[in-house]
């Protein structure tokens, strides 16, 4: 059987930009079959935050997995899950102190929640418009960035409630404006939906991801906070994308100056090993009916070392300051080539956590352009990915070790992408 024979074997449901088949990673890059080099600004949707197969993560793997594969974390207690817990303790805010480790993003905000509800004794959670947190069924129905993500499955769990976030760009205001607009929609909610007494959290990301890499303005989170404390609503922050270094400090909240009763992450934390946590104060940690929540896989003794090793090597190498420094020279090469790109509409993001958002002549999100912009990036070497509602934006999501020569390297791709997509855009007309 030829490999693109085998591909025909695999579920159509995983829609892809574009067919690569690859067969190793280091750094920055991947290569295909033929040895062709990609420069990788997707890291598998946030994920390979060290680089492709950074040495000390690679060997961490490979001893652990000699020593113990497997060690269910109601059974045994592993090593390599203590380490973690030590590392965590060093960089969470305090204070968190206490962890909970299972396998996928989406596992751990059903794990959060469930966290919330035992904790609250109340059953209903406000999340954000445009929010991603998952595909499973609970956290598709707290999922509101596109409407693919609920095609089909609909009815879907119910005590779930919509807040706008506060996307400044997309209303078409300032950011006092826009945060206070929002904050008077949430506290409608509370007043007409979900009371207080019956919310049991308050579930946003900080950097708003698979909704097109949206930062809210300052005074949005410590907001959240002291409504969330004047009403006992857990304030559960989704750093998934946003964790781990990516935007220039461990966790994106530590931007704002507040910390969430529980803060979630996945994606980066093991550099690829698949393996999700949160952290909550141990008082809190104490509320969850032992017995209650668990799986077989979660905090795998594998990922685990993969995890301290990942952690380990961004502290050694500098990587969130480094993420901070590329994301400054990214963003500004970006608001460079806006000067002469009108279709840029808006710019923005946080350390490494950066989108270009495109807007048509006539107002509208410009879908067809970020198509093609990644379409031709990806025949330049150069994989993009889009987000947003109307995948109107293209994503920037290097790994935190990129160096100023791939982010020059990428700029200069993305732009020769943006001009020839603008052109086929125009053709198809
Ligand atoms: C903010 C956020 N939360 C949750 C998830 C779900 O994670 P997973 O795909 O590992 O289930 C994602 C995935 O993109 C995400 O970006």
């Amino acid at each position: 059987m030829t490999a693109s024979d085998a591909v025909s074997h695999l579920s159509p449901v995983w829609s892809r930009s574009w067919t690569l088949n690859v067969a190793r990673g280091e750094g920055a890059y991947l290569y295909d079959l033929d040895g062709r080099r990609y420069l990788d600004f997707t890291c598998g949707i946030g994920v390979t935050s060290t680089g492709h197969a950074h040495p000390q993560v690679v060997k961490a793997i490979q001893e652990q997995a000699a020593l113990l594969l497997h060690g269910q974390a109601n059974l045994v207690i592993h090593q390599p899950m203590l380490r973690l817990a030590e590392q965590l303790l060093g960089i969470v805010p305090s204070p968190l102190d206490s962890f909970f480790f299972t396998n996928s993003g989406a596992e751990v905000i059903e794990g959060a929640v469930k966290l919330a509800r035992h904790a609250t004794r109340r059953q209903n959670i406000i999340v954000f418009q445009g929010s991603f947190h998952g595909r499973t069924n609970a956290t598709m129905a707290m999922t509101t960035s596109k409407t693919i993500y609920r095609a089909g499955y609909q009815p879907l769990a119910g005590g779930v409630f919509v807040a706008p976030y506060p996307y400044a760009y997309h209303y078409g205001w300032d950011a006092d404006s826009t945060s206070r607009f929002c904050l008077n929609e949430l506290k409608h909610l509370l007043k007409s939906q979900t009371a207080p007494e019956e919310t049991a959290a308050i579930l946003i990301e900080p950097v708003l991801g698979e909704g097109g890499y949206v930062v809210p303005p300052p005074d949005f989170l410590p907001a959240l906070r002291e409504l969330c404390d004047a009403h006992g609503i857990m304030l559960i922050a989704d750093e998934v994308q946003s964790g781990i270094g990516r935007t220039g400090k461990w966790f994106a909240v530590e931007h704002t100056g507040i910390v969430p009763d529980i803060l979630v992450m996945a994606k980066g934390i093991a550099s690829g090993l698949p393996l999700a946590g949160l952290a909550a104060r141990r008082a809190l940690m104490e509320k969850w009916i032992p017995g209650s929540h668990g799986g077989t896989f979660g905090g795998n003794a594998v990922a685990c070392a993969a995890a301290v090793a990942t952690i380990e090597a961004i502290r050694q190498e500098k990587m969130v300051e480094n993420a901070a420094a590329q994301g400054r020279v990214l963003i500004d090469g970006l608001r460079e080539l806006q000067t002469a790109r009108p279709a840029i509409g808006d710019v923005r993001g946080i350390g490494l956590m950066v989108a270009a958002e495109f807007t048509a002549p006539d107002g509208r999100p410009w879908t067809e352009l970020t198509k093609a912009t990644a379409r031709r990036a990806y025949e330049r070497d150069l994989l993009l990915l889009s987000c947003g509602t109307y995948d109107q934006a293209i994503r920037f999501i290097p790994p935190l070790m990129v160096s100023g020569a791939q982010i020059a390297d990428a700029l200069g791709i993305f732009a020769q992408a943006l001009d020839q997509a603008l052109g086929d855009v125009r053709a198809t007309k």
